[in-house]
């Protein structure tokens, strides 16, 4: 989608100044974890969020997601101030994927959409679908204990999309995934954003992740996160994996590596002996 002539009633999810700190100032534990962030996400707009590690990124979307309460500012989402979770507009797929493991995975999907308020009726349409989508019908019985570290995120992702909220908070889902189903997944996100106008707000540390999902990139700075540059990519959806070996491709993703290099630099430094070893 291209980012030109956006109005405001096509924003999704609007960051007002949002700040956060974990612990009391003078603490020994108090953490600055997110200096003062402003941004608008369109409706129909993956929005990829990279940066170091610890700079922020979780902590800004429990706060989109209504479940932190940020020290300064205040967010919309579909028009609404949160100040709360919003089960209808927003599904958050967690960086932990949490799954609850006394439940079977279609159990947990149910569990979902009984939350949410979805029609008893739908559910069993719904689950079935999202099983699929992410390749889990056979294991529709099995407990969480009893799937691979990549099949629980499949499962966590398939309880997300069977809520079938405008918004999805999305943290690392394809993190602990081989980078075969990886990008298979990313190409079926890309297909879902083409059909859909659903808003995604994604974080990953895949550089190449961010380029091909997203329709703009916000790269973080180092601990107090702070959006250091927003890149547009500018690439309709759906995405091809062609994509990913034009020339337009490997320039986004070096000019995302040239802006990241540094504030990881301020994070993590094993070359220089820093740490003494
Ligand atoms: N519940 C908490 N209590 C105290 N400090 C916290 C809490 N959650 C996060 N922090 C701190 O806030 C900072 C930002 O954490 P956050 O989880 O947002 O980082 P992140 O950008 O998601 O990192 P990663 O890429 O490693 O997941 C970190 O320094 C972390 O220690
Ligand atoms: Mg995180």
């Amino acid at each position: 989608m291209s980012m030109q002539n956006q109005t405001v009633d096509q924003v999704a999810v609007s960051i007002h100044g949002v700040a956060h700190h974990f612990g009391e100032s003078g603490d020994a534990k108090h953490v600055k974890a997110l200096q003062e962030t402003t941004m608008d996400i369109y409706r129909g707009e993956l929005l990829a969020l990279i940066g170091p590690s610890g700079c922020g990124k979780s902590t800004l979307l429990n706060v989109i997601g209504g479940l932190l309460n940020p020290a300064q500012g205040h967010v919309d989402v579909c028009g609404k101030r949160v100040d709360g979770p919003m089960p209808h507009e927003i599904a958050y797929v967690f960086q932990e994927n949490a799954l609850f493991p006394w439940n079977t995975i279609i159990e947990n999907i149910r569990l979902g959409m009984l939350f949410q308020g979805v029609a008893k009726s739908e559910h069993e349409d719904r689950a079935q679908q999202s099983l699929k989508a992410v390749g889990l019908m056979e294991f529709a019985n099995h407990y969480p204990g009893q799937l691979s570290g990549g099949m629980r995120q499949r499962a966590a992702l398939a309880r997300a999309l069977s809520l079938d909220t405008p918004v999805l908070l999305m943290d690392e889902p394809f993190g602990a995934l081989d980078e075969q189903t990886r990008m298979v997944l990313g190409e079926d996100l890309s297909v879902l954003l083409s059909r859909t106008r659903k808003t995604i707000i994604f974080v990953t540390h895949s550089l190449g992740e961010a380029v091909f999902l997203a329709d703009r990139v916000a790269v973080f700075s180092a601990r107090p996160g702070r959006i250091k540059q927003v890149i547009n990519v500018d690439e309709a959806h759906p995405r091809k994996p062609s994509f990913m070996t034009a020339e337009k491709f490997t320039r986004l993703r070096n000019e995302l590596y040239d802006l990241l290099h540094d504030e990881i630099r301020k994070t993590v430094d094993l070359g220089s002996r820093g740490g003494g070893f």
